[in-house]
């Protein structure tokens, strides 16, 4: 696996590249919902590129951007056995070198939800993708069905600008308990981490919006959102102070 810093150094080989190139961006600390996406890169195109860049520009708490965890060789050797051919891997000058000075905004979808919680989450968001898309430059990118907001955002992103690139959108991966995998996992205490799979029970099954709340309340979650809306369930809650997302189809 070629790990690449720089861009000019990635535009050139780039150039060169023959095949369709599969692109997985992440911030890290992988997990099997990160492999499985890797994974299905590898199936559907002759290279793959992954990104690692905690990108700080969609962190609105500097104490969770501090805390986001970042085991960098555990990473690659995952990322080698899966045989992924280019890690991407910027520092915050070489994909900012505006320092954040232009950036881009959508309007209604990125403002409620996670985006209600998290002022201006979206912006880092989308204006890192766009970025990436732009250096990288792949044929096919994939997404995690667990971001679904983020997962529409994107989508429409690539609509409005036309750009090239295909987004592809994968399923949620779980643990055997029904949580969904997540990097801020690792963050939960041992009592926070039996009681996590709750969430995802709760928010699956037939009770109502304010039942829901009601249960995870008693059972010690703080609740940030639970809402139904575009034919899903969309829920984000706290717990030990780790924000938890999940959203499931009604
Ligand atoms: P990160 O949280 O590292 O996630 C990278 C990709 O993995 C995202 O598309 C996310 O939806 C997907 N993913 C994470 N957990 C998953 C799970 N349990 N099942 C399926 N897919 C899962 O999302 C980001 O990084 C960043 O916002 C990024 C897009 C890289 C921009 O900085």
């Amino acid at each position: 696996m070629k790990i690449v810093k720089s861009i000019a150094e990635w535009k050139a080989i780039r150039a060169n590249l023959k095949g369709s190139l599969g692109f997985v961006p992440t911030m890290g600390a992988l997990h099997e919902g990160h492999l499985t996406l890797i994974k299905r890169a590898k199936n559907e195109n002759e290279l793959v590129a992954v990104s690692i860049f905690v990108n700080p520009t969609q962190f609105n708490d500097p104490k969770d951007l501090k805390n986001y965890p970042r085991p960098m060789e555990e990473d690659q050797k995952k990322l080698e056995s899966l045989g992924v051919d280019y890690l991407f891997s910027p520092e915050f000058s070489e994909l900012y070198p505006d320092n954040y000075r232009y950036m881009i905004t959508e309007k209604e979808f990125s403002l409620d939800l996670c985006g209600a919680s998290r002022p201006g989450h979206f912006d880092g968001v989308l204006s890192v993708v766009m970025k990436l898309f732009n250096v990288i430059d792949p044929d096919k990118a994939y997404f995690g069905e667990k971001d679904y907001q983020q997962l529409e955002l994107i989508k429409g992103m690539v609509e409005a600008f036309f750009m090239r690139v295909k987004v592809i959108a994968c399923s949620t991966i779980r643990e055997s308990d029904g949580l969904a995998m997540s990097s801020r996992n690792l963050l939960l205490t041992p009592e926070g981490r039996k009681l996590a799979p709750r969430f995802h029970q709760e928010l699956s099954s037939s009770l109502s919006v304010s039942e829901v709340k009601a249960n995870l309340e008693k059972a010690g979650f703080r609740i940030d959102y639970i809402e139904e809306k575009r034919g899903r369930r969309f829920g984000a809650v706290f717990l030990d102070n780790v924000r938890l997302i999940d959203n499931v189809a009604r």
